[in-house]
């Protein structure tokens, strides 16, 4: 049946399976356990680009089968944020995943995640305190609210999550570690633009203008990270700098430039031990986050 299809070229466009409901996914999971494979999840919503494939393909090397959601989540952006506008284009995410071989989209409709009712929130303390918390009120717990659902869900091996939102990853990990939840959580590496900035579904709202000065944020974030090798400079004094740099380059607002310990988040005074600088600045009216390694000396 296969051959027959293949040989008269109907097979010849790679598919996608599309699931709408927790339901389908389940069964669809379910068969796969059955057989004794192994499922690697990767949660997005949407306008997919390499740095969300650089995640598909982590899962597929993990795993014997990798799922894609694909969720505009309305509960992780606050009043005033981009939610309507956000880019959405299902049939494009589907043909960027058929050609890299994911095994599934679940991409379920509002209802079917926040069925009339809905009444729980999963909110992690500490390390949603500062960076992108105070800026993004109720930002950290929609995110951690629909992540578990998306591992309650699947109930994968493993979970991919990329370095580019550093302060999600760290929530994600905490949360799967509080609740007992039976699954890896992958950090992947921030993939970037030839000239160093950070690939982000957002990076579409720059103007041409914008997008030129955009460039500064990862140059400044990786010469502050260079020169806090040294444990004795002051990180105060480089944060300072790239603020006052970050606003020459036409930087806009800066919601904050810090170091922080890599694992708890905590703001440091000087590197001693494995850091992050991580900063969120705006460009007119469109917010660039990014991060970098510090390594201590
Ligand atoms: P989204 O912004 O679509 O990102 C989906 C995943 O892709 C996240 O883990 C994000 O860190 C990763 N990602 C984005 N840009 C990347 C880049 N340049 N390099 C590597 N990875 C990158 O993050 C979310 O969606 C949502 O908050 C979600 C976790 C899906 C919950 O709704």
């Amino acid at each position: 049946m296969a051959m027959a299809a293949r040989s008269a070229g109907a097979a010849a466009r790679p598919t996608l399976p599309v699931m709408r409901t927790v339901a389908d996914l389940r069964r669809a999971v379910a068969a796969w356990r059955a057989a004794g494979q192994t499922v690697g999840l990767v949660p997005t919503m949407g306008a997919l680009h390499a740095g969300h494939l650089a995640l598909v393909r982590r899962a597929q090397a993990d795993c014997d089968r990798t799922i894609v959601t694909l969720f505009v989540n309305p509960t992780q952006f606050g009043a005033g944020e981009d939610f309507a506008a956000y880019p959405r284009d299902e049939a494009e995410d589907g043909t960027k995943l058929a050609a890299v071989g994911a095994d599934l989209l679940f991409a379920p409709e509002v209802a079917e995640m926040y069925p009339d009712g809905f009444a729980t929130t999963v909110t992690v303390a500490g390390l949603t305190d500062g960076l992108c918390g105070p800026a993004r009120p109720g930002h950290f717990a929609g995110v951690a609210t629909v992540v578990t659902k998306l591992l309650l869900q699947s109930l994968p091996d493993a979970a991919y999550f990329g370095e580019k939102d550093y302060q999600q990853l760290l929530v994600i990990r905490r949360l799967a570690r509080d609740l007992d939840i039976p699954v890896r959580i992958e950090g992947v590496p921030t993939v970037r633009d030839a000239d160093g900035l950070a690939l982000s579904s957002r990076n579409r709202y720059l103007s041409a203008g914008e997008r030129a000065a955009a460039v500064a944020l990862p140059m400044i974030l990786r010469h502050v990270a260079e020169r806090l090798a040294d444990p004795t400079r002051v990180v105060a004094d480089e944060t300072a700098r790239a603020r006052d740099a970050l606003l020459q380059a036409g930087f806009t607002r800066i919601d904050y430039v810090e170091v922080c310990d890599a694992e708890t988040l905590e703001p440091l005074a000087h590197v001693t031990r494995p850091a992050r600088v991580l900063a969120a600045a705006w460009l007119g009216s469109t917010r660039l986050i990014d991060n970098m390694p510090v390594s201590s000396a």
